[in-house]
C-alpha cells in the first residue's frame, strides 16, 4: 500500500472516486490526507465522511503563498506521503516542491493536452470548436498541464454543449481514469522516459 494524498481547492467529485475507489480496496493507496487551500471547500466535508485527515488552511491565514506550501511540504512529510494528487487543485505548485516531490506528483485536467492548457479547459475547447475533448492524468512537472501524460480519455463535444454540459461528461471520464492511474502509480507500474511514460504489464 502506497500512502497517498490529495490536494483539492473546491467540489471534490474526483477526490470522491478516488476515495470510493480505496475504499473498496481497488486502488493499493491508503488516502492519508487531504489538504485544501480552501477551509470551506465542500471536498473537505466529503473527505472527513470517509474519515481521511483533513487539513484546510488559506495561504492568507499563514502569511502568504511561501509559507503557505511550506507547511504543505512539511504536511506531506509529516504523513509520509509517497504520491500527491491534485484533484482540482486550483494552486500552481513552487518549483522546489514539484523538485521535493519529483514524478510523485499527479495532476488531472479537463482536455486532452497538450491542447487547452490552463484555465476553463472545456469553455477553450467549445472556443476552439474540436469536435473531440477529453481529460489527461500526467505528472506535474515546472510548467502549467505540461508533465508527461499517464492517461487520457476523450468524449464528444455535441452541438447544444455549454462549457458545463461538456465539462460534466468531461468529469465522468475523470471519475474513471484517475484512480485508473493512481492504482498503476500504486502497482510500480510507471515508468518516465523523457516525455512519455511507459505502463509496465502486470506482474
Ligand atoms: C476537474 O475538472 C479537474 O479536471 C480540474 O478541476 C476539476 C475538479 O473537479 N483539474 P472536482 O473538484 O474534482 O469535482
Amino acid at each position: 500500500m502506497i500512502r497517498l494524498a490529495v490536494l483539492v481547492s473546491g467540489r471534490g467529485s474526483n477526490l470522491e472516486a478516488i476515495l470510493k475507489e480505496a475504499a473498496a480496496g481497488g486502488l493499493n493507496a491508503q488516502p492519508v490526507l487531504v489538504l485544501s487551500d480552501n477551509p470551506q471547500a465542500p471536498a473537505l466535508r466529503l473527505a472527513r465522511a470517509y474519515r481521511v485527515p483533513v487539513l484546510g488552511v488559506s495561504p492568507r491565514e499563514v502569511g502568504g503563498r511561501e509559507p503557505f506550501f511550506r507547511l504543505v511540504e512539511e504536511k506531506l512529510v509529516e504523513a509520509r506521503v509517497d504520491l500527491v494528487a491534485l484533484a482540482g487543485f486550483m494552486r500552481i505548485l513552487p518549483a522546489w516542491l514539484v523538485e521535493r516531490f519529483r514524478w510523485r506528483i499527479l495532476n488531472i485536467h479537463p482536455s486532452l493536452l497538450p491542447a487547452f492548457p490552463g484555465l476553463d479547459a472545456p469553455r477553450q475547447a467549445l472556443e476552439y470548436g474540436v469536435r473531440v475533448s477529453g481529460c489527461t492524468v500526467h505528472f506535474v512537472d515546472e510548467g502549467v498541464d505540461t508533465g508527461p501524460i499517464v492517461l487520457q480519455a476523450a468524449v464528444p463535444v455535441l452541438p447544444d454543449d455549454t462549457p458545463e454540459t461538456l465539462a460534466a461528461r468531461i468529469r465522468q471520464e475523470e471519475h474513471r481514469i484517475y484512480p485508473e492511474a493512481i492504482r498503476l502509480f500504486a502497482e510500480g507500474r510507471l515508468v518516465i522516459d523523457g516525455r512519455r511514460v511507459i505502463i509496465r504489464e502486470a506482474e
